[in-house]
C-alpha cells in the first residue's frame, strides 16, 4: 500500500492535521525555527496521524478536535525520537543525519521537550479524557525505555520482558494516537475498545519489524543497522533463534554479549573485538533463522490487528486500516 495515497484521500482532514502541526512549531527565534524546520523538512511516514484519522473516520465524523490529536501524537512522536537518538547514540534517521548529529546532543534534548510542551499547549484545548490518554503514553514510553536500560544491564531478557518493553515504549502511543481521536468523534464503547486492541496489535507488529530491520543492514531503511546488539539490547530475532537453538548455545551467546562495553554507563566506541561479538551474533540469528521466526510473531500480531476490527461498520476507512495492519508486516522503511 501507498501511504501517500493514503493521506490524498483524508484530504481536507489531512490539510487541518498538517496546518495545525506547523502553526503550532512556529517559532520566532532562528536556532528554534531552525531545528524545527529541519525536523519538518525531512519528516517521516507520520504513521500515527494517519491512523488517528482513520479511526476517527471509521468511528464517527472527523472534527477540528481529530486534527488536535494528530498533531500531538506526530509532535509526541517526534518528541520522542529526539530523546531515543541520544538514548541510543543514533546518527542516521529518515535517510539523513540526526538531530543528534547536526546539532548536538544538548539541543536533541532540548527540541525533544520543545515538541513535547507543544503538544501538551494543544491538548490543554482538548478534554481531560483526551489528555489522559497521552499522559498515559508517554509514561509508558518513558518506562518502557528505562525497562530496556535496566534489561541492557542485567541481559536477562525473557520473551516476556521484550513483549512489555515494546507495548509500553511503541504501542503506547499508537493507542494514544487512535484512542484519542475514536474520543473526540464520541464513539461508542465497542468501538473504542476495538480501536485500542487494533492500535496495541499494529504497535507490536510495528516495533517487531523495526528489530528485525536492526539484523537486515542491507535493507535500505534510512537508519543504521547493528545498532541494537552493541547497544546490548536482546530483540525478538535473538530470542527466536535462542529458542531454537540449544540451551547451552544461547547461554554462550548471552555472555558474549556481556562482553560489550554497555554504552549507556561507558563509552562509545566499538572496539575490534566487540565487532566480531556482533557479526558472531548476527550469524547466530542467521543459523537459527531468527528473522524468520519474528516474522511469524509479527504477522500473528498483524492478524489480530485485523481481527479486533471486526465490530466495525465496513468503510473505505476501515480497509485502508485493514491494508495498514499489512504494510506494518511488510514495510521496509
Ligand atoms: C520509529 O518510528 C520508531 C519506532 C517506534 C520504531 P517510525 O518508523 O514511525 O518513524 P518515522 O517517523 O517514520 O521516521
Ligand atoms: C523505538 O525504538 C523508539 C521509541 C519508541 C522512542 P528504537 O530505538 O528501536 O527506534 P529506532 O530504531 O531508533 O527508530
Ligand atoms: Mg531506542
Ligand atoms: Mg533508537
Ligand atoms: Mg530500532
Amino acid at each position: 500500500m501507498d501511504i501517500k495515497e493514503v493521506k490524498i484521500e483524508l484530504g481536507k482532514d489531512w490539510s487541518g492535521y498538517q496546518d495545525v502541526l506547523v502553526s503550532a512549531l512556529n517559532n520566532k527565534n532562528a536556532f528554534v525555527s531552525k531545528i524545527n524546520k529541519y525536523l519538518i523538512d525531512n519528516a517521516g511516514k507520520q504513521l500515527r496521524p494517519v491512523l488517528s484519522l482513520l479511526a476517527a473516520r471509521a468511528c464517527g465524523q472527523a472534527n477540528e478536535l481529530n486534527y488536535y490529536c494528530a498533531a500531538v501524537a506526530e509532535m509526541i512522536h517526534t518528541a520522542t525520537l529526539l530523546h531515543d537518538d541520544v538514548a541510543d547514540n543514533g546518527d542516521l534517521r529518515r535517510g539523513v543525519p540526526t538531530v543528534k548529529a547536526v546539532f548536538g546532543q544538548a539541543a536533541s534534548v532540548l527540541a525533544g521537550d520543545y515538541w513535547l510542551a507543544k503538544a501538551l499547549d494543544l491538548l490543554t484545548a482538548c478534554n481531560p479524557q483526551i489528555l489522559g490518554c497521552y499522559t498515559t503514553a508517554v509514561q509508558e514510553l518513558a518506562e518502557g525505555e528505562l525497562i530496556q536500560m535496566e534489561k541492557s544491564e542485567l541481559l536477562d531478557t525473557t520473551e516476556d520482558d521484550y513483549y512489555t518493553i515494546i507495548a509500553k515504549k511503541t504501542a503506547s502511543l499508537f493507542i494514544a494516537a487512535t484512542k484519542s481521536a475514536v474520543l473526540a468523534v464520541e464513539a461508542p464503547e465497542n468501538y473504542i475498545k476495538a480501536i485500542v486492541d487494533y492500535s496495541y496489535e499494529l504497535g507490536v507488529a510495528f516495533q517487531i519489524r523495526d528489530d528485525i530491520f536492526d539484523y537486515t543492514p542491507s535493507m535500505d531503511t534510512g537508519k543504521a543497522g547493528g545498532a541494537d546488539i552493541k547497544e546490548r539490547k536482546i530483540t525478538l530475532p535473538l530470542l527466536c533463534a535462542m529458542k531454537n537453538s540449544t540451551q547451552k548455545e544461547a547461554d554462550g551467546i548471552r555472555k558474549m554479549i556481556a562482553q560489550i562495553e554497555n554504552t549507556f554507563t561507558k563509552g562509545n566506541e566499538t572496539t575490534d573485538s566487540e565487532q566480531q561479538i556482533i557479526e558472531q551474533v548476527n550469524d547466530f540469528v542467521q543459523k537459527y533463522n531468527g528473522i524468520a521466526s519474528a516474522q511469524k510473531m509479527l504477522e500473528q500480531h498483524s492478524r489480530r490487528a485485523v481481527e479486533a476490527l471486526s465490530v466495525l461498520p465496513d468503510s473505505k476507512e476501515k480497509s485502508r486500516l485493514v491494508e495498514l495492519a499489512e504494510f506494518v508486516g511488510t514495510r521496509n522503511r
